[in-house]
């Protein structure tokens, strides 16, 4: 044991009270020699450090995660070969071997996307950086923007646009509805020199399934390009970019395609890119403006060019939660989505429970709304089956907040054995808030 002299421990002091910052977290000792650090003491008689703070007094044995089941709205549980593909070894975002997985990704969001599309992309970030990165590029301040509001995603693109200079004309419709063609035709009408129209395919937050059929031809044919938010739609719900002629569709990767969060896809039409080439001001944001990122992506043929670094490992699991996605086939995941939708509705009327979305053609199939019975406190049973069953549904978000509960249906969890667990569980929860009283047969 050694002991710290009078004036160590003097000066010590001195420091402490300079820095402000004398917490029992943020010693200032020396911990080359401490093997108790983990406690976060400082051992008797070591020499001051140089460092300003000790390492936190925190375990550093290797992480350890509980395993989840997620069906709440997102993320959702990825399937365990996307999740093995995260762990393959780190490649350069500059080597070749990186190219051809970039490349490979990009002609599987093609399919996904069911278009022909140059500009296709995954974006470095969650689905609100491939929001805003849609909004930089082609909005322009000025440009008159009509938004699609029926819940927190539609709101919230009201923001952002405006954010990037745009004239925000909210659409509105009560939240659990949609909007119908004639909506969209008035709105337009209402509003000459619109420049886009933005809907939210799957709103997640009120459980509602935006029809695109017709839209961006009429968008079109008034002079207008019509965007898409896809995040919780793209592999789970019909998407068909180019015969429905979507011009600017973005999405994420932690949904219907059972990755995790972190690259999310984009791709832009050629009327899309026209306008953005036409623009008269420099996009905004560096890190998004597709002029910059687009030749890293290979984007149009051009030669590959750093702009920033890839995010190397969500790549390869994106691209593996794709590849599955093309083993399945597209059609073959729309229905699977609708399947367990189904099963799910059915056993939920069985429990006594109502849907939150009463035309049953708006109702999204990947992510369900639940009202949540008078006198039922809403927490508690996403709280019962958490701590029971490690299983996550959501309250509702925005408009929905306190009035239902989020169940998402979607990429590897929609499977029988996840509706069946979910439904058994709901059951249990229902009776520990005192809802069922009487046995009911899922
Ligand atoms: C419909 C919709 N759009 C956008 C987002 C934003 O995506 P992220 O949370 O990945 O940034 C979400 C997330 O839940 C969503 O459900």
């Amino acid at each position: 044991m050694h002991s710290f002299s009078r004036t160590t421990f003097l000066n010590l002091f001195v420091v402490c009270l300079a820095v402000g910052k004398a917490t029992a977290s943020s010693k200032i000792c020396s911990w080359e020699n401490n093997k108790d650090s983990s406690k976060g003491d400082c051992a008797d008689g070591m020499e001051s450090s140089k460092l300003k703070y000790a390492p936190p007094s925190i375990s550093t044995s290797p992480i350890e995660v509980p395993a989840k089941i997620l069906m709440g709205p997102g993320p959702s549980t990825p399937h365990p070969r996307v999740l093995q593909a995260g762990a393959a070894p780190l490649l350069g975002h500059m080597h070749p071997e990186f190219f051809r997985i970039m490349d490979d990704t990009q002609a599987w969001l093609r399919y996904g996307f069911q278009t022909s599309n140059t500009a296709t992309l995954a974006v470095s970030g969650t689905g609100h950086a491939a929001m805003e990165m849609a909004v930089a590029n082609t909005v322009e301040p000025g440009d008159q923007v009509i938004v699609g509001v029926n819940g927190i995603w539609g709101e919230r693109m009201t923001d952002i646009a405006a954010r990037f200079g745009a004239k925000v004309i909210p659409m509105e419709t009560k939240p659990g509805t949609v909007f119908s063609y004639e909506d969209v035709k008035a709105a337009l009408e209402k509003n000459p020199g619109t420049k886009i129209v933005f809907v939210v395919h799957g709103e997640s937050s009120t459980g509602t399934l935006q029809p695109l059929a017709g839209l961006g031809k009429l968008c079109h044919e008034q002079g207008a390009l019509l965007f898409v938010d896809t995040v919780c739609t793209l592999g789970g719900v019909p998407l068909n970019v180019d015969a429905d002629e979507l011009d600017i569709v973005y999405s994420g990767s932690q949904k219907c395609l059972g990755a995790p969060p972190g690259a999310s896809p984009l791709t832009l039409s050629d009327k899309a890119t026209a306008k953005l080439a036409a623009r008269k001001t420099k996009v905004q944001s560096y890190y998004f403006d597709l002029n910059e990122v687009g030749p890293y992506w290979g984007v149009g043929g051009a030669a590959r060019k750093y702009h920033h670094t890839g995010m190397v490992s969500n790549v390869y699991q994106l691209r593996e939660a794709l590849a599955m996605l093309a083993e399945e086939g597209l059609e073959a995941a729309w229905a699977r989505h609708q399947q367990m939708a189904d099963r799910l509705y059915e056993g939920l009327k069985q429990l006594g429970l109502e849907l939150f979305v009463e035309d049953p053609a708006a109702r999204l199939p990947t992510v369900t709304t639940i009202k949540v019975p008078k006198g039922v406190n809403w927490a508690d049973v996403p709280a019962f089956l958490m701590k029971k069953y490690k299983l996550e549904i959501a309250g509702g978000l925005g408009p929905t907040a306190g009035q239902v509960w989020r169940v998402g249906i979607m990429g590897f969890n929609a499977q029988p054995r996840n509706i069946e667990l979910l439904l058994v569980a709901l059951k249990d929860a229902l009776t520990h808030v005192g809802f069922l009283k009487d046995e009911k047969v899922v």
